[in-house]
């Protein structure tokens, strides 16, 4: 099969959301800490009859109606979560369900979980699987799904919710770029969730931000080498540069993170250049980080204001526009990412991603990254698979517009309601059907022996 990638992408998020202005002023931190301090807007939650399969169900009954497809036609369908409310039982089986009407049980794939990264695991099983003897000519389906939720205090404006389904197969519009990838992987407690009683994780804000840091660095560092050979056996010796991404999306715990997170990339490309112009252009007047060295520079602020501010117009033009689910309804966890996506196809035409090649970095705590790249096809006529894409999302804006606004004293008791309930069997959970959007799936009743039941609404 030629061209394995992405045809279809689904969002999920939930009907109810708070502003981080108001959050600010409810938790007494400092005006601006939520909002210009770590980029966010606003975080969406979930109701108290959500849980991490009915999030799934929901989006991949969205996928499969809106798609037109049979249920018949998927062969492989796996989820990537690290939102456990089961030891043994994986989201993957409860989705089955969904496929009863039709016959189908033959579905290959099973759930994946190592915080945000369970995704983009899933994401590449899936198109091995298609590249694989093993492939039966069928569509996969990949799932993430997560509700981020933390405990009140610093990590709480970081949370969200939400679920993005991806179908994956041969003549994709987004083409997952074969050999280019850069993986970093290690042992670290940076974020983590031993307490399997409790929905929230531990979590060391300041260590998981330099792990996400030195992550990005290492992975960027193997990619570029990749792609450098790749061109070297065509005859062309070149460097790779963030010039040769048109647009690079990110793991987005929260937005403020990217950005400097794109500054941190310049900081890879300026040090990697042999003879970098530093009195004029990009580079200009930062001759006196010539002799930084990375592993040394992960907590300095003079290096992060630099090139932050350096690489200001490579953020405009090749990131902000894929921020918008993320500063409106938060960190995700392992559809974040994948929310960039579907952001950056929402807001930009399919005429200006034809031909792009879109960089991708994924960050799971822990911790387990890669970064990897998407080729969108030339094609981008009306009818044609990447315009179907990108029409398919174009309602984004206005579906985070139709969600509703909850004060964050009301906010703070749905959470503690979920901390009471979380596990508790024999309990119908007390949520109300106008907290969700139309045709989201939901928890009616877990019984005397933890099973649980859901319906439609
Ligand atoms: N106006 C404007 N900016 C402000 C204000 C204000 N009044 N007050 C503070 N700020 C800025 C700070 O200067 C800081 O920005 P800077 O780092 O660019 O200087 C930013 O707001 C955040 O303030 P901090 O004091 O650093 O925030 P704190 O340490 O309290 O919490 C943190 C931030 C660590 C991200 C916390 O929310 C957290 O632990 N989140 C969960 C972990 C996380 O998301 N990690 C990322 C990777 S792992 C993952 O995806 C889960």
């Amino acid at each position: 099969p030629k061209d394995v990638g992405i045809l279809a992408l689904e969002v999920y998020f939930p009907a109810q959301y708070v502003e981080q202005e108001e959050l600010e002023r409810y938790d007494g931190v400092e005006a601006g800490k939520y909002t210009r301090g770590l980029g966010q807007q606003q975080m969406g939650f979930c109701a108290a009859h959500e849980d991490i399969n009915s999030l799934c169900l929901t989006v991949v009954q969205r996928l499969v109606e809106r798609g037109c497809l049979s249920w018949d036609a998927i062969g492989r369908l796996e989820v990537g979560t690290e939102t456990v409310i089961d030891k043994s039982k994986a989201v993957k089986t409860v989705l089955m369900q969904l496929f009863h009407d039709s016959g189908n049980t033959d579905v290959e794939g099973i759930d994946t979980t190592n915080a945000c990264y369970g995704g983009t695991a899933s994401l590449f099983n899936a198109a091995a699987w298609v590249e694989s003897s093993a492939w039966d000519g069928r569509y996969a389906v990949v799932v993430c799904g997560d509700i981020a939720v933390y405990a009140t205090g610093n990590a709480r404006p970081t949370g969200g919710a939400g679920a993005i389904a991806m179908l994956v197969g041969p003549n994709a519009p987004l083409v997952l770029e074969r050999g280019l990838r850069g993986t970093h992987m290690e042992h670290a407690y940076d974020f983590y969730k031993p307490d399997l009683a409790s929905e929230y994780p531990v979590v060391d804000g300041q260590l998981s931000i330099q792990c996400y840091l030195r992550a990005l660095d290492r992975c960027y560092a193997v990619y570029r080498r990749k792609a450098e050979s790749q061109w070297q056996q065509a005859g062309v010796q070149r460097p790779f540069t963030l010039d040769d991404f048109k647009f690079i999306i990110f793991h987005t715990p929260f937005c403020k993170l990217v950005q400097k997170s794109v500054g941190r990339l310049l900081l890879n490309d300026f040090l990697a250049t042999p003879n970098p112009d530093t009195a004029a252009g990009l580079y200009k007047g930062l001759q006196s980080f010539r002799g930084v060295k990375l592993e040394d520079t992960y907590t300095s602020k003079e290096v992060e204001k630099a090139f932050q501010a350096a690489s200001q117009e490579i953020f405009n033009q090749k990131t902000k526009p894929s921020l918008l689910l993320s500063s409106r309804n938060g960190n995700m966890y392992t559809p974040s990412m994948y929310g960039c996506l579907a952001s950056l196809l929402a807001q930009s035409s399919a005429r200006d991603l034809a031909g792009s090649r879109i960089g991708a970095f994924s960050y799971g705590s822990g911790l387990a990254a890669s970064m990897f790249s998407l080729r969108v096809s030339q094609d981008a006529a009306p009818g044609s698979p990447l315009d179907k894409l990108v029409s398919s999302l174009a309602d984004l804006p206005a579906r985070l517009d139709a969600r509703k606004r909850v004060a964050p004293q009301d906010f703070a008791k749905i959470m503690k309601q979920r901390e009471e309930t979380h596990h508790l069997a024999n309990h119908a959970p007390h949520g109300s059907q106008a907290d969700l959007f139309p045709g989201t799936w939901y928890l009616t009743r877990v019984d005397a022996k933890y099973r649980r039941e859901y319906a439609r609404n």
